[in-house]
């Protein structure tokens, strides 16, 4: 294979072996030098939607180049397993805890069958980055716990009014009067529903779990324990009914920045970015990042977000360096999706994209 030198946004990105790299929703854990690159494997046509093989990792050591390290975690074939063999399993990301010596991955995770109701997440653990990584549990987070930001906010069950109105699903037509409170409260005793999802390790270790709960129309920021490996029932509702997925969340000069997506299922939409002093808020919007044409705009250049890569420096994000990642999906035949990989800009203390047909580091030397 020909070393790579550039970044192609949109082009197929042949691995050591030539073949495109699948690895969709991912995101890229730094671990003693070398980038290592998780995401969803997909096969080809529509059947690449659920999960039939697992999750995949690639290593690269200069960003353009990434050698296949194979099937980190796998789906099982134990029809009982909840990562059962068609399953949806989606987002995938990887953090390292030092405590533990484990590499912690957590995922979206659809129970086979369901289509997108069980809205659960899954965690695995490994010894080694690039696994095999063995699957936990999966669970939807918080059960019985109320947010950090609305501790008298009412937990009483839906009475049969309210029942009836959420079992219409007549609910789910408009966003104005889209009932998040019911939804809290049904999915309060069972924990809150967890779809499109991410990861971020603050400076002190303390790690986030980034996902759209209530049907996405809210999105949750939860601690995870010291290992990892649950939720320590601290967590924040952020920008109720305002649709957020795709969340990626990065931090830069003691600030907290978050881009997001709308809700349109596999097509692209305008992109989002917010900031917080603190990473349980206030989170301001900063409107869409994107700079370019309008169909660009409106559509995140055909792409809609899974993680924002700080360049490694002596303190993460200090460089003030980041490569925003998104998916250009291909729902009917999802092994073809993209990956739109580009340099965030600074303006006004604000990050944006432009695009670029090609691009290399030095964009943001
Ligand atoms: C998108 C989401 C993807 C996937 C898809 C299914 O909005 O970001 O991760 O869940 O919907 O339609």
């Amino acid at each position: 294979m020909a070393t790579l030198t550039q970044f192609r946004p949109g082009e197929i990105w042949p691995d050591d072996h030539g073949v495109h790299i699948n690895a969709h929703g991912g995101g890229i854990l730094v671990h003693q030098g070398i980038f290592y690159w998780f995401g969803e494997h997909k096969v080809e046509g529509k059947l690449g939607n659920s999960a039939q093989v697992g999750v995949h990792v690639y290593s690269s050591r200069d960003l353009y180049n990434w050698r296949d390290e194979g099937i980190a975690l796998r789906v099982e074939d134990s029809p009982d397993s909840d990562i059962t063999r068609g399953c949806v399993l989606e987002r995938p990301k990887v953090i390292y805890n030092a405590r533990t010596s484990k590499f912690v991955m957590w995922f979206h995770l659809e129970l086979k069958g369901r289509g997108y109701s069980a809205s659960r997440s899954g965690v695995a653990i490994s010894d080694h980055v690039t696994g095999p990584y063995q699957f936990i549990r999966s669970l939807r987070p918080n059960a019985g716990i109320l947010p950090m930001n609305e501790a008298s906010r009412s937990v009483d069950p839906l009475n049969e009014a309210e029942s009836a109105r959420m079992a219409s699903k007549r609910w789910s037509e408009g966003r104005s009067d889209f009932p998040v409170d019911l939804i809290f409260r049904r999915d309060f005793p069972g924990g809150q529903m967890a779809r499109d999802m991410t990861l971020f390790v603050d400076d002190d270790s303390t790690a986030y779990h980034v996902f759209a709960s209530e049907e996405n129309a809210t999105l949750n920021i939860a601690e995870l324990s010291e290992d990892y490996t649950t939720h320590t029932g601290r967590y924040f509702r952020v920008f109720p009914r305002e649709f957020n997925e795709a969340p990626a969340l990065f931090k830069h000069s003691g600030r907290y920045y978050m881009f997001s997506s709308d809700c349109t299922g596999w097509a692209p939409n305008p992109g989002r970015v917010a900031v917080a002093d603190s990473i349980w808020g206030p989170w301001t919007h900063l409107g869409n990042p994107c700079r370019g044409e309008p169909e660009q705009t409106a559509t995140t250049f055909e792409s809609q977000s899974t993680h924002v890569l700080p360049i490694p420096g002596p303190v993460p994000g200090q460089l003030g360096k980041f490569i925003y990642m998104g998916d250009r999906w291909r729902p009917d035949n999802a092994i073809d999706g993209r990956y739109i990989w580009l340099p965030i800009e600074w303006e006004n203390d604000a990050p944006v994209i432009r695009w670029h047909d090609h691009w290399d580091m030095r964009v943001l030397a």
